[in-house]
Order: structure tokens, then sequence, then C-alpha cells
């Protein structure tokens, strides 16, 4: 039976990026004090279903089952916002939530709010604020709309709050609390280094799991306008090779990223199997499966550097102090720019490898963090959910 003088509030999460921002969240409202005063509904929309995109995420992060699971697996966009749409309605009207809260930028994301809204629910939305001022990225127009009929926007960077004040939302609606996934972070880090992801991935010589790991950097790639081009696509990979001939390229690819290496016929840029003494010596580009949350903190860790297209390794990889080349134009995330160590650099092979070889020549960028990104955002959001006391502000 539902505890009537309690809060109802309903998560969402979707997608492999969403895990990472829901487990913190979780974990507070979780918590006895929090529990009290509210309870919680889970819903998957089943956007990410793969074992190593959505399950491994959910038992690393201890994120509970969710109580509901939508599957509505991988479609065209509108196919995909619409089928999760329709899944979603009837189980808002089932559980009567005051609030519905939602994260990052992802289908999953506006498709629950659009639902929320329409039936008079509120929407807290995290990470709000956030611009590429590309809109043709899906995930520029999902954080758009998104903020335009969120209740409360919990933004995770300073820019955030300028977009949404320039975007005419209301200065009440709108709480600068930092960076969720930075709370997964560091409560996850120092278990992470334990992982098996050195020898797991051949970094270090059979039977000496201890023994300093070959350098590497850590590369994802996954954004359409990156890996959905043959002739793109081509181009990132060959560069990868000319980086790969300096040190070794460690290269977990998306399910998209490798179905379209495969049917482009690009499947000779990447070695799938690889020893150490392979790897130590001869260098090169490794792909490998999507890899877990603890392993993949693991590896961002010791690595070199790290290139990527992703939104949150580059906030990530700030945290660490450790350099991001992020191959794309622009990014929604300009604090990790501005005070991190991410620096932009596009998709020109030149640039790319100028910039990559003078992060080998040991110039690489220092960085410090954004405000507020020390581990409690998550205490912040639900304090402000929960009109409880907000805790003292970073140090
Ligand atoms: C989605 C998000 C993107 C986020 C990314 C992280 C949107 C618009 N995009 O992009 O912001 O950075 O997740 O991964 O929501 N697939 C699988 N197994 C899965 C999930 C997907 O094989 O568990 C494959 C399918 O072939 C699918 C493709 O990946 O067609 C794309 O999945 P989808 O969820 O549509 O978008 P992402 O590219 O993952």
């Amino acid at each position: 039976m539902a505890d009537s003088k309690k809060l109802r509030i309903l998560l969402v999460a979707g997608a492999r990026p969403n895990f990472v921002k829901i487990a913190p969240l979780m974990d507070r409202l979780r918590d006895a004090e929090n529990a009290a005063r509210a309870e919680t509904l889970l819903v998957h929309t089943g956007q990410h279903y793969d074992e190593a995109m959505s399950r491994l995420f959910f038992d690393q992060l201890g994120i509970p089952r969710p109580d509901v699971n939508l599957e509505v697996g991988s479609g065209k966009h509108g196919k995909q916002t619409g089928q999760i749409m329709m899944s979603f309605e009837p189980v808002v009207e089932e559980w009567k939530p005051d609030m519905v809260l939602v994260v990052g930028d992802v289908n999953s994301t506006i498709a629950c709010a659009m639902v929320a809204v329409k039936l008079g629910v509120k929407v807290a939305h995290v990470e709000a604020g956030l611009r590429s001022f590309d809109r043709s990225m899906p995930e520029e127009i999902n954080r758009v709309l998104t903020d335009q009929i969120s209740d409360w926007l919990f933004v995770s960077e300073a820019s955030g709050v300028q977009n949404l004040m320039l975007e005419g939302i209301s200065p009440s609606q709108v709480h600068l609390v930092g960076n969720v996934m930075i709370d997964s972070l560091k409560k996850f880090l120092s278990v992470a280094r334990n992982s098996a992801a050195l020898w797991q991935y051949h970094l270090v010589p059979k039977g000496q799991p201890n023994s300093p790991p070959a350098p590497f950097v850590l590369v994802t790639l996954h954004r359409p306008s990156n890996v959905d081009d043959p002739e793109k696509l081509r181009s990132l990979l060959e560069v990868l090779n000319q980086v790969g001939e300096q040190i070794a390229v460690l290269f977990p690819a998306h399910p998209r990223t490798r179905d379209r290496i495969e049917k482009s016929g690009l499947a000779g840029f990447v070695h799938t199997e690889w020893t150490y003494d392979q790897l130590a010596q001869e260098k090169g580009v490794y792909m490998c499966p999507p890899i877990g949350y603890l392993e993949f903190l693991h590896l961002m860790s010791e690595a070199s550097f790290v290139m990527t297209d992703s939104g949150g390794i580059q906030e990530e990889t700030t945290a660490l102090g450790l350099p991001c080349l992020t191959l794309r134009e622009n990014t929604e995330r300009p604090s990790t720019l501005i005070v991190g160590t991410n620096t932009l650099v596009g998709t020109d092979p030149a640039r790319i490898l100028s910039e990559a070889r003078q992060i080998l020549a040991g110039l690489s960028k220092k960085g410090t963090f954004p405000e507020l990104w020390d581990g409690k955002a998550s205490d912040r959001i639900v304090n402000i959910l929960l009109g409880t006391n907000p805790p003292p502000s970073a140090t």
C-alpha cells in the first residue's frame, strides 16, 4: 500500500550514461532518513538493453533492479521516442508520482518528461542547461526541449545557468548543484582500481597482474556524426593507427561503432585479439566490446590520455586530471575546456595527430575541478527536492 504522506518520486533511466547519474540519486533517496520521507519507483525504459550496456552497470553501481522495465529497445528516433512515451504513460497513470526525475539528454529523457508534464506531473531534470548549440545533435534537441518543460532544473556547471537564463527559464527553478557523474566517480574510483581490467585487456604481462601496464591511450567513438559516414570513420581509424605507431590504442567500441566498422569493410584497421607482448612491442589499435563502469574507470585512471566523442568522458577525465582530446567541433561541457583537461580537436586528422603527439611529448594540458564537482551533487538535489537543508557548499 502506498504511504500517502510520503513524496512519490519516479526516476527514469534509459541508456548507459543515465545509469551512472541515477546511481547516486537512488543511493541518497534510499538512505534511512530520506526513505522515511519519499518513496521511489525506478523505471528502466530499455533504450539500452545489452548485458554490457545495461545490466552490468546496474550491478557494478549497486542500482536496485528497476521496478518497471519498458523494454523498448533500439529503433529510429521517432519510433524509439514514441514507444517510450506509449509505454511510460500507463506507468505514470497507475503509480501517480508527485514528480518524475529524468537525467541527461537521451531519447528516454525527453520522452518521459513529455509524458509527465502532459499528465500534470512535475518534472525534475538533472544535468539541465548544457548546450552544444549544434541542433544536428539529437541530444541537443532533447536537452532544449526537456529544460523547457521541467519544473526543477539541476545544473552541473556554471555555463548551464547562463544558457537557461538566456532561454527565459525562471531563476527560481534553476539550481547549480554540481555533477552527479562525479559523485559516482568519487565513490567508486578506489574500488575500480582493484578491477581485473589491466590483465583482462592484456595491458600487463601474463601472470603479473601487479606490474605496471604498457603505456596506452583509451579511445571511444559512437556519435553518429563520427561513425555513420564510412569515409569519416575511415579517416578517424587511419589517424588512430598513426597514433598507434607511437603508443598502444585501446578502443572499447559501442555496438553502433562496431557495426559500422564491420559493415564498411574497415575491420582491417583494428586488432580484436592480442597478447601483452604484441600490444607492448608493436603497439597499434585494439578494439574490444563495451567495458563495464568499474573497468573503464580503472583504465582511465591508468591511461596516458583519452580520445573520445562522449559527453560524460570529457567530465570524468577532467575529474581525474587526465588529458582528453575530444573529437568533435563543439562541446556542451565548456567547463572541461576552461578549467579542466579537455581539448576540442575536431575531426581533422592532422590536428588530432598533432595534439596527440604534443601530449606524448609531455606537453599535456593541466586542469582543476569545476565548481561543486565535489561528490555531493546528489545530496544537494535530494535536499532541494525533499525541502531539507542544503549541505555545506564545496570548500
Ligand atoms: C544513446 C544516446 C547518446 C549516448 C549514448 C551512450 C540518444 C539520442 N542518444 O546513443 O546520447 O551518448 O546512448 O551510449 O538517446 N545498441 C545495442 N545494444 C544496446 C543499445 C544499443 O546493440 O544495449 C545498438 C543498436 O544497434 C542501436 C544502436 O546501438 O540501434 C544505437 O542505440 P541508441 O540507444 O539508439 O543510441 P546510442 O547511439 O546508443
